[in-house]
């Protein structure tokens, strides 16, 4: 039987800390409804500590979301905990999330501590959190460089505290896939009480290996996967969203996985993130970018027009995206000139098409792009050269 990976949404958190992509409490509100509509499993609604705007947020927004898990970031901090615990008080369903820096880095560079230290203030804030949901969730800041023996220690202990989820976050992009693989497999295997919670991948894009390494995380054992919009986050971003439910959906068979997501909703819901938070998605984004449907060379263009499937693995409406175009470029060939002016309702004759191509490779190599306009001035002068003839 297939099992479920959990998807854990930080777009209105990690996403938003983003320079340029800040929120306003109405934002926030929109977005995370559309959320919940996608089908996320738990929602990351902000870090209520931060502002009295992101705690009125993220208050309003576990007042309003009816199935969907609302999280509250906060440290390993009395005060922050009680303050998120607040902010999510009317959520049907409230996860907190708390946590503190593992590796050595972190101990020593941020916190002037030692390991043990560490250790005992990640079981007193889980802990302090139990006081206030039974829904907890421990991260292990940069645990991607985390000793493995240390951190399945303070796995070990944030579960015997009553951590019921436990995030594994590769902070700062630095892993490889099958490191982080092997990282959460030596979580399994070594942490004796691990079957007593879930652990989760939150993968940063440094090195651009965040969906590769989340996809690692889950098949070593990993059940949720900590992701955004657009794979929007700090610096190069998070873990994209859209990407992993593909991958999952794509590779089912194989992996043996299933995600709640609507893949239907994925590109509207990139557009509004995109409008909303007024960061563009780069064109050759996989499965939302303007390009990800575009075919624009002439031996592509040919085997698409022949069989979709030479060249696309997903079809556009499976994840709610425009159909396919086919591009005229100084690349492309005669067949998908043929299918164009078909499409703008001409029907030549391949010799028509054989003469029209000269031309059309003139013009072409003037332009990025050959457009309807272009072509219907080609088709004119066509047809007046056969009425002539
Ligand atoms: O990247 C990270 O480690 C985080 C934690 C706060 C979960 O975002
Ligand atoms: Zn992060």
């Amino acid at each position: 039987m297939d099992q479920k990976i959990f998807i854990f949404d930080t777009t209105l958190r990690d996403g938003e800390q983003v320079p340029g992509c800040k929120l306003n409490k109405k934002e926030k509100i929109e977005l995370a409804l559309e959320l919940e509509a996608l089908g996320v499993d738990i929602l990351e609604a902000g870090f209520p500590i931060s502002s009295p705007g992101d705690f009125d947020a993220v208050n309003e927004i576990a007042r309003l979301l009816k199935n969907t898990v609302v999280c509250g970031l906060s440290r390993a901090v009395q005060k922050d905990i009680e303050v998120a615990a607040e902010a999510l008080k009317p959520a049907a369903r409230r996860r907190i999330h708390t946590g503190i820096g593992t590796s050595d880095f972190h101990i020593k560079s941020k916190f002037n501590a030692t390991r043990d230290e560490i250790l005992q203030r990640a079981i007193q804030a889980v802990k302090w959190a139990r006081n206030f949901t039974d829904d907890v969730e421990f991260y292990a800041e940069d645990a991607g460089r985390t000793d493995n023996e240390y951190l399945a220690r303070v796995v070990e202990a944030v579960i015997a505290a009553g951590a019921t989820t436990v995030n594994i976050p590769d902070t700062t992009g630095y892993c490889l896939p099958h490191q982080y693989g092997e990282k959460i497999a030596f979580l399994i295997n070594n942490v004796k009480n691990v079957d007593k919670a879930v652990l989760s991948c939150h993968c940063h894009n440094d090195l651009g290996l965040a969906t590769a390494n989340s996809i690692s995380g889950v098949i070593n054992g990993a059940r949720q996967i900590e992701c955004t919009i657009n794979g929007l986050g700090e610096r190069a971003g998070n873990t994209s969203l859209e990407e992993v439910v593909m991958v999952i959906r794509q590779h089912q068979q194989s992996l043996g996985f299933y995600t709640s997501i609507n893949a239907k909703q994925l590109n509207p819901i990139s557009r509004k993130v995109a409008d909303t938070m007024r960061m563009p998605v780069q064109p050759n984004k996989a499965i939302v970018g303007a390009n990800a449907f575009s075919h624009s060379s002439g031996i592509h263009q040919d085997g698409f027009l022949k069989d979709t499937t030479t060249y696309e693995i997903i079809a556009p409406e499976e994840v709610g995206a425009d159909s396919s175009k086919i591009v005229l470029t100084a690349r492309s060939g005669r067949s998908a000139l043929a299918y164009r002016f078909q499409k703008l309702g001409y029907s030549f004759t391949r010799n028509d098409i054989d003469a029209l191509y000269e031309v059309f490779l003139q013009v072409a190599d003037t332009k990025k792009e050959v457009g309807d306009d272009d072509l219907h001035t080609l088709a004119k002068a066509q047809q007046e050269k056969t009425v002539t003839a």
